[in-house]
């Protein structure tokens, strides 16, 4: 791959093999030394802990060498736009940068080239607004494939903040396309159009016992405009995971959270850590998958030289 912007154009046999990869860096498969330096840049234009983070292990564990940026001391904070900051990181010798940006599709700009413009830089994306989450939605593949062992007929509910999400606009897709049954809930106004493609609406009560997956999604607060009556103990009451609801899963069911959680609205602060949760999995998986996303971009991009 030249660049890892979206789940969207992704075949099912791309998707297996780098759950296969991933799987194998979790294994503790060999990891073999880039021949020369491969140089990357990770740019948080929006807050992250996991995917940040997750992205630098991957890149450390991979031996790629990662060079600072802190977009609020850098001369974004002057005006200078994306494509400019990646184009002075290009030239100093960045060939890779992983970026999180609240624009969707911020990277059109910087992948749609006219023949004068001369940015070469892979760019893998860690989030664009309310668009796609490519590595959030390929490390929840890998935690599904791993305790299944596959994707059909298995029945997945995404609950919540829909309208934000761009974890589930990733989800969705990438369920349907590997033979999932796809089911939404949570407020029923944060179910629309956009979603129905993919898969019903059902009342969280309706839905639980009979699911395989139960994806829970955060109220992302920060991204609603008017919210003065939220109620966190109503919401939690409604469409949260209580431990009651907690009680009616399957018992070879999985709890999912792509994180961070609001304890105790979307799902109780006792279930984080519970049994059947894999929310700790997820973060452990992150890393595995970011190689393997990463390793994909090298390797399209014939960087590194031999291994
Ligand atoms: N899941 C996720 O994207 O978490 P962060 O915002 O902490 O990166």
């Amino acid at each position: 791959l030249q660049h890892f912007l979206t789940i969207k154009n992704l075949q099912n046999e791309q998707v297996n093999s780098l759950i296969e990869r991933a799987e194998y860096f979790k294994a503790g498969g060999k990891v073999l030394n880039y021949e020369q330096p491969v140089y990357a840049v990770n740019m948080f234009f929006e807050n992250s802990t996991r995917t940040h983070c997750s992205f630098e292990m991957a890149e450390r564990k991979l031996g790629i060498e990662t060079i600072p940026f802190d977009p609020a001391a850098s001369s974004v904070k002057k005006g200078e736009t994306l494509y400019d900051t990646l184009l002075a990181l290009n030239s100093i010798g960045v060939e890779l940068a992983v970026i999180r940006h609240p624009h969707n599709e911020y990277y059109r700009k910087l992948v749609n080239l006219s023949a004068a413009q001369k940015l070469n830089i892979g760019i893998i994306n860690a989030g664009d607004g309310s668009g796609q989450h490519p590595s959030q939605s390929l490390l929840d593949m890998m935690t599904i494939h791993e305790q299944f062992g596959g994707f059909k007929r298995l029945k997945v509910a995404i609950i919540g903040d829909l309208t934000n999400s761009r974890v589930a606009r990733s989800n969705m897709r990438l369920l349907k396309q590997l033979g999932a049954e796809v089911y939404f809930s949570g407020p029923e106004y944060w179910y629309s159009q956009e979603f129905a493609e993919y898969g019903t609406y059902g009342k969280v009560d309706d839905l639980l016992d009979q699911m395989d997956v139960v994806m829970l999604l955060r109220v992302q607060h920060e991204r609603h405009q008017q919210e003065t009556a939220f109620s966190t103990e109503r919401y939690h009451q409604q469409y949260g995971l209580t431990l009651e609801r907690y009680e009616r899963l399957k018992k070879q069911a999985i709890i999912m959270h792509p994180g961070p959680i609001n304890r105790g609205v979307e799902l109780a602060s006792e279930l984080v850590e519970a049994s059947q949760s894999r929310f700790t999995t997820q973060m452990q998986n992150g890393v595995f998958m970011r190689m393997a996303m990463i390793e994909a971009v090298v390797e399209g991009r014939n960087l590194g030289g031999k291994r």
